[in-house]
């Protein structure tokens, strides 16, 4: 998959971006969309699936699971068994997708069987006893590196019972990883997060009608079911059109509209942060799909001032490209309380910090957070760290600078957006 997308990407700025673009399918709703297809029974419809590696390994996994999968007419079927998998016969690869391996580890464990989990040479340094610890205490025997706490994960699956969850970090996936074990327990299920984090699990769930109750924005509690088969077009990735909603407007001329993202208020709060920095960008909505509101966000160019921000989980995403923003505002913005960035697909901190100073600007690592001093970033030769979003981070800011700029490692943009690169041509009028 990742072998159509270039080493490097090399562009000239500045280029303003205009037109019109329809995002490919957010990631985190795709993968909840395959997985309780997986447990529902019959066949589900789904169109609009991300297209990157991360969602394909999700795909992969379910097949090894003994889940059919099949292509039809631009959609992809899932043939749910109503909760029936089958124990797999290889270790299952995760690829670099943290999504994939701990919401699979809550799918398998109430399963009858042994699954290993593994992953890329990031995921396997990535924390997993955040999802291992509370499986354990629903009667799950997960084993791993370090006692658990590091992939490879191995789950010898078996009957689970209903605890209530309080989670030390609030996490859409470790909450996901949850209820789909609660839905195969005995009991209720109650998961508890220290902030909110994204709810599109809840959502698809109670537009499906399954037991789960949302108490309040840090409290859900679900109990065991069989889900109803379900069509779905998944909107556009709201993470994704952060990126040229940034890049329109930080580069002088641009005016464009990003069509049918998910405009879920646990997503879009990056335009929150964008609004306060002076950006000009506006939330038309235009539906809704499986409880998922949908609309198209219009941005065009306006001078930026600095801010001060702390990232919730709900929207920590989308830091790389906010960070870039900071860059070409006036001013000194502050990233505060956002350690979890250390533990992304690379080290954020660390790497946003040492591309922003490539580009010229001032940037001032904290344990926690980052200190970015905006100005005028110049071309320069960028990395990706292995990173999509460092990548495409790197990208955006090439395109608002004077010059010719490279982005070294660019094939992790494969990880959620394989076409990333035509999407910006298509935008900025450049063939690349
Ligand atoms: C995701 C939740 C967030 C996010 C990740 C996708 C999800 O991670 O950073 O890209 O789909 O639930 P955490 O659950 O680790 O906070």
């Amino acid at each position: 998959m990742t072998a159509s997308v270039p080493a490097e990407f090399t562009l000239a700025g500045p280029r303003p971006l205009r037109g019109r673009l329809r995002l490919p399918g957010d990631k985190g709703i795709s993968h909840r969309a395959l997985l309780l297809a997986a447990l529902a029974d019959g066949p589900s419809r789904i169109t609009g699936l991300a297209d990157g590696d991360d969602v394909h390994r999700t795909r992969l996994v379910l097949e090894h699971l003994g889940v059919r999968v099949r292509a039809s007419d631009g959609a992809v079927v899932v043939y749910g068994a109503g909760g029936s998998l089958r124990e797999p016969e290889r270790t299952l690869d995760c690829g670099n997708s943290g999504t994939t391996m701990r919401m699979v580890t809550g799918l398998v464990a109430p399963q009858p069987f042994h699954t290993v989990l593994t992953g890329d040479s990031s995921l396997v340094t990535r924390p997993m006893a955040r999802v291992v610890e509370p499986l354990r205490r629903m009667g799950a025997r997960v084993d791993g590196r370090d006692g658990g706490a590091r992939a490879p994960l191995a789950v010898r699956g078996g009957p689970l019972r209903g605890v209530r969850c309080e989670l030390d970090v609030a996490s859409g996936q470790v909450k996901t990883a949850l209820v789909l074990a609660g839905l195969q327990a005995d009991g209720t299920t109650e998961v508890v997060e220290p902030n909110r984090s994204r709810d599109h699990t809840e959502r698809l769930l109670g537009a499906l009608g399954a037991p789960l109750e949302v108490v309040d924005d840090r409290t859900l509690r679900v109990r065991r079911a069989t889900l109803p088969a379900f069509e779905l077009d998944v909107p556009g990735d709201p993470s994704s059109a952060a990126f040229f909603a940034v890049a329109a407007s930080v580069t002088p001329g641009s005016a464009v509209v990003l069509e049918g993202v998910s405009i879920n208020p646990s997503r879009i709060g990056f335009v929150d942060v964008l609004h306060r920095m002076g950006a000009a960008v506006e939330i038309r909505p235009t539906g809704d799909r499986l409880g998922e509101p949908v609309g198209d966000l219009e941005v065009t160019a306006a001078p930026l001032t600095a801010t001060t921000f702390s990232p919730e989980e709900a929207w920590i995403d989308e830091v790389p490209a906010l960070a870039v923003a900071a860059a070409f505002a006036d001013g000194v913005t502050e990233i505060r309380d956002a350690a979890e960035l250390r533990v992304k697909e690379s080290d954020r901190i660390g790497a946003l910090a040492q591309e922003l100073s490539q580009l010229g600007v001032g940037a001032e690592e904290r344990p926690d957070g980052l200190l970015i001093h905006g100005g005028q970033p110049r071309a320069a030769l960028l990395k990706s760290h292995g990173d999509h979003r460092v990548a495409m981070a790197a990208a955006i800011a090439a395109v608002g600078c004077e010059g010719e700029s490279t982005v070294r490692g660019w094939r992790a943009v494969a990880a959620s957006y394989p076409g990333f690169a035509d999407d910006l041509a298509a935008l900025t009028g450049n063939s690349s």
